[in-house]
């Protein structure tokens, strides 16, 4: 059975990464999706919320499980025995970050953990997280960029921190 691992921030999830989470579902067997709780940096959402977010946008995906993390990928994965990750890639500028992580996961982990790039959607190359946090901390339309439910929690904070107050 082939099973892998898509990490990251979600922060929020967008329909970029709902996209490629339906996509690798569809490859692998088994699919963990894992928020990454790191501690030096200060997202929007909770590593709570994050994951209960993802939960709900992948309800119709049975192979689908949604966990966190902390610490290292490479330690991670080899305590769930998987030795795939899944990056998605938008744009040329995305790939030197991507592939110095993805190498240096292969090195650190002795081989056991390998990167799989799957190109981002063209409708959604120009999504991030960050530009959806931007656009609705200002009261935007992003209702082309994550699903209903997570635009609502979206102004519903902003609403409580503050327009302008992106983070
Ligand atoms: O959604 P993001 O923020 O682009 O995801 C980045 C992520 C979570 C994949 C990456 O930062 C990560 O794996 N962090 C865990 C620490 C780690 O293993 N770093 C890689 C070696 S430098």
């Amino acid at each position: 059975m082939k099973a892998a691992i898509y990490p990251g921030s979600f922060d929020p999830v967008t329909y970029g990464h709902l996209d490629i989470i339906r996509r690798a579902s569809e490859i692998f067997d088994e699919l963990t999706v894992s928020v990454l709780n790191n501690k030096t940096k200060t997202p929007l959402f909770s590593v709570e919320e994050r994951v209960k977010m993802l939960e709900e946008a992948t309800r119709d995906l049975p192979n689908v499980t949604i966990d966190s993390f902390s610490g290292l990928l490479i330690d991670y994965a080899a305590r769930k025995d998987i030795h795939v990750a899944i990056r998605g890639l938008r744009a040329i500028t995305d790939f030197e970050y991507e592939l110095q992580i993805a190498q240096t996961n292969r090195k650190f982990s002795d081989g056991k953990l390998d990167t799989v790039f799957l190109t981002t959607s063209l409708e959604y190359a120009y999504l991030s997280s960050s530009t959806v946090k931007e656009i609705a901390s200002f009261n935007g339309d992003i209702s082309e960029c994550v699903p209903d439910f997570v635009g609502r929690l979206l102004y519903k904070k902003y609403n409580e921190i503050g327009a302008g107050n992106e983070q």
